[in-house]
């Protein structure tokens, strides 16, 4: 069970000092918008080379930019950990995804919300993670869609089919309210951007979140 912190919703004119609250962090989750995929534009290559110099936490890039084929392996290259991009602005996922890997970064295949798992069942292999938006990607703070967890079990049950060792993330809306139910469905890897920095203390909400999904598989 890891707990990748995202930053969006931190204070982006200090994210050295934003990183640095939550040392309990598997990985930090940094959300690449470019105002054409989403409708909000943030950070891109500079941000992430500078961050990568201010921490030793592992950096889990989430590319919801168009051209992915062009723009991903760019982030590879800096040394971030994971690179995950969308499959809806990929044309060929399976060249990037061995790309990503041979500069040595973990890859990662994202789905929208209305995006099925099914068509890309054969992909598995070629991947590290699959990220299912929990919420339509754009912005921090919104409502954890439930008609998402049937998505998550059919996920993993692709994953376990599959054979393949694909860590499974969710991202959007978790909490301490809803995290139960995404590991419950299958999911390993959970992005939380306001529910850890709303908190009084990040780091004690890091644990606590990770605690909770630990819990809720092991009753
Ligand atoms: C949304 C981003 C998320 C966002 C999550 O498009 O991909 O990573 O920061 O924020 P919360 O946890 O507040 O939904
Ligand atoms: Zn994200």
């Amino acid at each position: 069970m890891q707990i990748t912190p995202s930053v969006l919703n931190a204070n982006l004119a200090d994210l050295a000092h934003e990183v640095a609250r939550v040392p309990s962090a598997d990985m930090i989750h940094v959300d690449v918008m470019d105002n054409h995929f989403v409708p909000n534009l943030t950070l891109g290559p500079a941000v992430v080379e500078g961050l990568l110099k201010a921490t030793s936490t592992p950096l889990d890039i989430h590319l919801m930019i168009e051209d992915a084929d062009r723009w991903a392996p760019g982030y590879a290259d800096l040394g971030a950990a994971s690179v995950t991009f969308h499959v809806e602005a990929t044309r060929a996922p399976i060249r990037l995804a061995r790309e990503l890997r041979h500069l040595g970064a973990r890859a990662g295949l994202a789905l929208r919300p209305a995006t099925p798992i099914e068509p890309y069942a054969d992909l598995l292999s070629e991947v590290d993670m699959v990220l299912v938006m929990t919420v339509e990607p754009g912005f921090g703070g919104q409502k954890f869609l439930d008609v998402m967890l049937p998505k998550i079990r059919r996920t993993r049950a692709a994953i376990a089919a599959s054979g393949a060792q694909v860590a499974l993330q969710v991202d959007g809306g978790v909490s301490l309210e809803t995290i139960e139910r995404c590991a419950q469905a299958g999911a390993d890897v959970f992005v939380a951007g306001s529910a850890v920095y709303s908190a009084q203390d990040p780091d004690a909400m890091v644990r606590q979140l990770r605690a909770a999904a630990q819990r809720s598989i092991t009753g």
